[in-house]
């Protein structure tokens, strides 16, 4: 009998520190950086973010979205035996930020001890980090590597914003998201489809290094939003058709497309391509800003906790960012 991997869980977690368009414009005014509530809703559809304390890491955001994920799944730590964070704003340069998060998850009780052991690291895929996770997840349990695992996006981007840049500062927020990804006989995840073109590193980078005991060139995001927004349509819409080629499905079975959340003018043309009607679109940009490799996990959580994504339904994930990269998973709930 041929082994799936399913989604048994989902969990996220938003940082307290909630900034309105209004409010961060108020702050970067400050600064002498001028934007607006309008040009941000305009051109982007976001409407607030929220941005972690000082001392607040993305093993931190990663624990808390965990824990809720463990909770919804009815699983505990120790049935985990797989841990995969995306993320590119990790908490050290190494070790990676899946190994600090399997020690707080073992120790947040006795029981929780037996996650300790288990394989973890970090996906390094930028905004599309999450669907590189979960496809390598979803193969290690179709394989037997694992039974069990935990799939986490979790960002800091406030940490790498150039708050003088406002063509870049606006746009991104802090969060987490989680999934409790384990074998199964049915599917659960029924095609991926992963892409990479390094031609393009330039676009959209945070160009500095750790070496020599310095931090080397500018640790800073850097973005040329046209160059990504012009990528961006085009990739999304191919990869979409090819995951569903792959599963032998068409654009009519997609009950929701949750695609990574950076802009409210891509995710509705990429649902206009697929001929999905725009109620069909999760859509939280707009109370969380961008969190990158967060996006995903913590749309399909706010989605499913609100009740509109239910078990059963066909679900269309799509990521795009650095790199450049970009993919998509189909996958029943
Ligand atoms: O997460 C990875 C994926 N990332 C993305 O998908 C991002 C893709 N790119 C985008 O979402 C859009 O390109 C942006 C939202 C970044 C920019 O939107 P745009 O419609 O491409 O605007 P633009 O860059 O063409 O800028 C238009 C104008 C410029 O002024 P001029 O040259 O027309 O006078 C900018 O200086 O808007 C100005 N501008 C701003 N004005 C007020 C740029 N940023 C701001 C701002 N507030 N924050």
């Amino acid at each position: 009998m041929r082994r799936y991997s399913r989604i048994r869980g989902t969990g996220s977690f938003l940082p307290p520190r909630r900034l309105t368009n209004a409010e961060l414009a108020a702050e970067l005014a400050q600064r002498g950086v001028e934007t607006s509530d309008e040009w941000i809703v305009e051109r982007t559809g976001i409407r607030a973010r929220h941005f972690a304390a000082p001392e607040v890491t993305s093993s931190d955001l990663a624990f808390e979205a965990c824990q809720r994920a463990l909770e919804a799944a009815g699983v505990g730590a120790a049935d985990i035996d797989l841990i995969i964070v995306a993320t590119s704003t990790p908490d050290m340069v190494f070790p990676s930020t899946a190994c600090i998060l399997q020690h707080r998850l073992a120790q947040s009780s006795e029981a929780a001890r037996g996650i300790l052991g288990c394989p973890a690291f970090d996906v390094q895929a930028v905004c599309s980090g999450f669907v590189y996770a979960l496809t390598v997840a979803d193969a290690m349990i179709q394989s037997g590597a694992a039974q069990r695992a935990l799939v986490v996006g979790a960002e800091v981007f406030s940490r790498i914003l150039d708050f003088n840049d406002r063509t870049t500062c606006v746009l991104f927020g802090d969060g987490a998201g989680a999934v409790v990804l384990e074998a199964s006989d049915t599917p659960g995840i029924l095609a991926s489809d992963l892409h990479a073109d390094g031609r393009h590193v330039g676009i959209l980078c945070v160009p500095g290094n750790v070496a020599g005991g310095q931090v080397l060139g500018d640790p800073l995001l850097k973005m040329d939003g046209q160059a990504v927004f012009k990528l961006a349509v085009g990739v999304l819409e191919k990869s979409a058709h090819a995951a569903l080629a792959k599963a032998g499905r068409t654009e009519a079975d997609i009950d929701w497309l949750i695609p990574h959340q950076a802009n409210l003018r891509i995710m509705q043309s990429t649902a206009r391509k697929l001929k999905l009607p725009l109620d069909k679109l999760v859509v939280t940009v707009d109370q969380h800003g961008n969190t990158s490799a967060a996006s995903i996990p913590l749309a399909l959580d706010v989605a499913v906790r609100s009740g509109k994504v239910r078990a059963g339904d066909t679900l269309m994930l799509e990521g795009v960012g650095g790199g450049f990269t970009w993919g998509a998973v189909l996958l029943d709930l």
